[in-house]
């Protein structure tokens, strides 16, 4: 009796250690569109992102540039597939003018950077360069309006200077700043956070702006209609949600903003290379609440928005940590870990899994700032594991999703867990099909069994980010020491395949 009971125990121990995860994907019940604008980044005038990143002016003769931006960033950026860019913030957005950034560049005027670091800002990134960095690594622009400290007329004028062709003041003056033809723009945010920096509005009071706003932002004729993001929430703060898609003419909306950053504790966020298990799985449960505030906040605009017209942006995610040792704490300076490519890779999932309603996002932020695709030092640059996930993933970029049904192990620490295997599917126009998993239990190796349910295939091929540890990075010593490489652990049989996700890994597979 003892030993069947022994043995009963062992099979249900062995049986819940080594239990297979099982996806399903639904090859021929695909519908939505992956869209590549769930690719954006985010470049604010905060810290090292622009000046330092970015840009580092047309007289520089030590670092390679075009018009003062980074040429090894752009070529970086432009392998990528930027789907957008946001600029030129966040908090700075609210309080900058943009009329002070065009011109001259010896006539511009200063101002302080009241919300980063209290540095000041001499203007000489302005729009024209902002928009031809945009042309140049091939990303839509996204202007982030001015509402908490501008006018409606400043916000229309920049319209019309950037989109108008030609018959106005506005044009003139670009003409005369030497750029004969608009650019175009079609993705506008009518102010930022306008709960918080942006104003420390009230959503009846931001509503009531926002039509203002957006009444006076037309195309002005021409074929590029406006692509207008409102001020969104901040995680679960759905009331905001509600009362903008209640109050706001769908006619003058075609986005509404979420933000969400995985922070485990605004007042203790702990560092970004020496965590422990413990901040790990803290960090990974706020990046994967992602789920319930998409979730959630899509089910409010499915209310108000049935055929789901306006999109859900969300324009600031990413982790957020302590800023490195002995750098301006203003600056928002942080290293970037295997954490984080599990942050990119499980939210990026997120997104695709919703792309019904998510049709926008943006990473914050690209260069040298919180969750940094790219961070450089004088003359040196380097890609963080976040740009391989961004990249290794890039091929769902405009490809039908293709919905999938996930049964997943366990990642647990002390009493609590978290789903341990994300995944998420998409069908290119070429019909190859693509799965993105990620294994975030930095301890246990998970098998996964797909089973391909509407497609055959022939052979799959994929690539993997992994490292020994969670909390390595690559450093200016050892720029490489994390990218992704072949992955050899999938089978095919049949409709079948198996595949072993390392601990802490990203894999992208081919069919
Ligand atoms: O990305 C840093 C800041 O975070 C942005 O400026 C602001 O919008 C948010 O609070």
């Amino acid at each position: 009796m003892k030993k069947i009971t022994l043995l009963f125990l062992y099979w249900s121990v062995s049986h819940a250690l080594f239990a297979q995860n099982r996806l399903t994907l639904n090859a021929d019940l695909g519908r939505d569109t992956i869209s590549h604008n769930i690719y954006g980044h985010f470049a604010e005038h905060l810290g090292r992102c622009i000046y330092g990143g970015f840009y580092v002016g047309e007289g520089n003769i030590t670092i390679p540039n075009r018009n003062g931006v980074r040429t090894d960033i752009i070529e970086a950026l432009k392998k990528l597939k930027v789907g957008n860019l946001r600029w030129p913030g966040g908090c700075f957005a609210d309080t900058y003018h943009w009329k002070d950034g065009i011109g001259p560049k010896d006539k511009r005027p200063s101002m302080k950077n009241v919300w980063w670091g209290g540095v000041t800002e001499d203007n000489s990134f302005g729009t024209h360069d902002f928009l031809n960095l945009c042309e140049a690594i091939g990303a839509e622009p996204y202007l982030a309006g001015n509402v908490g400290s501008g006018t409606v007329k400043e916000l229309s004028d920049w319209v019309e200077y950037t989109n108008q062709d030609s018959g106005s003041p506005m044009t003139e003056l670009r003409k005369a700043n030497g750029r004969e033809k608009p650019w175009n723009v079609k993705i506008w945010g009518v102010g930022n956070e306008a709960w918080g920096c942006g104003g420390n509005m009230k959503p009846e009071y931001y509503a009531n702006i926002y039509r203002q706003y957006a009444t006076f932002m037309t195309d002005w004729g021409n074929s590029a209609k406006l692509y207008r993001v409102a001020s969104g929430a901040s995680d679960d703060d759905y009331n905001w949600t509600e009362v903008l898609m209640r109050d706001i003419p769908h006619k003058m909306l075609e986005g509404v903003a979420l933000h969400h950053y995985s922070v485990i504790d605004w007042s203790k966020k702990g560092p970004a290379t020496s965590f422990s298990e413990d901040q790990y799985f803290k960090t990974m449960k706020t990046a994967l609440d992602m789920e319930e505030f998409v979730t959630r906040h899509s089910t409010i605009m499915d209310k108000y928005d049935p055929k789901k017209k306006v999109a859900l942006v969300v324009d600031e995610w990413g982790g957020w940590y302590d800023v490195e040792p002995g750098t301006n704490p203003g600056f928002l300076f942080q290293q970037n870990t295997m954490r984080d490519a599990m942050i990119a890779g499980t939210t990026l999932n997120i997104f695709h899994n919703h792309c019904d309603r998510v049709r926008m996002a943006n990473l914050a932020q690209t260069v040298n700032v919180l969750q940094a695709v790219i961070l450089t030092e004088g003359e040196k640059m380097l890609l963080t594991p976040t740009y391989h996930v961004l990249e290794m993933y890039n091929v769902h970029q405009d490809a039908l999703q293709l919905p999938i049904d996930l049964v997943v192990n366990n990642y647990t620490f002390g009493t609590e867990k978290l789903p341990a295997v994300s995944a998420s599917a998409s069908r290119d126009k070429a019909g190859k099909i693509h799965i993105s998993l990620v294994n975030i239990d930095p301890a246990r190796a998970q098998e996964v069994s797909v089973s391909l349910r509407g497609a055959t295939s022939k052979g799959v091929s994929g690539r993997i980010l992994t490292s020994p540890k969670v909390q390595d990075y690559n450093s200016f010593d050892q720029p490489n020491r994390i990218k992704p490489v072949d992955f050899k652990g999938a089978t095919l049989n049949g409709d079948m395949l198996k595949v072993t996700l390392p601990p802490v890994s990203v894999v992208v597979l081919e069919l």
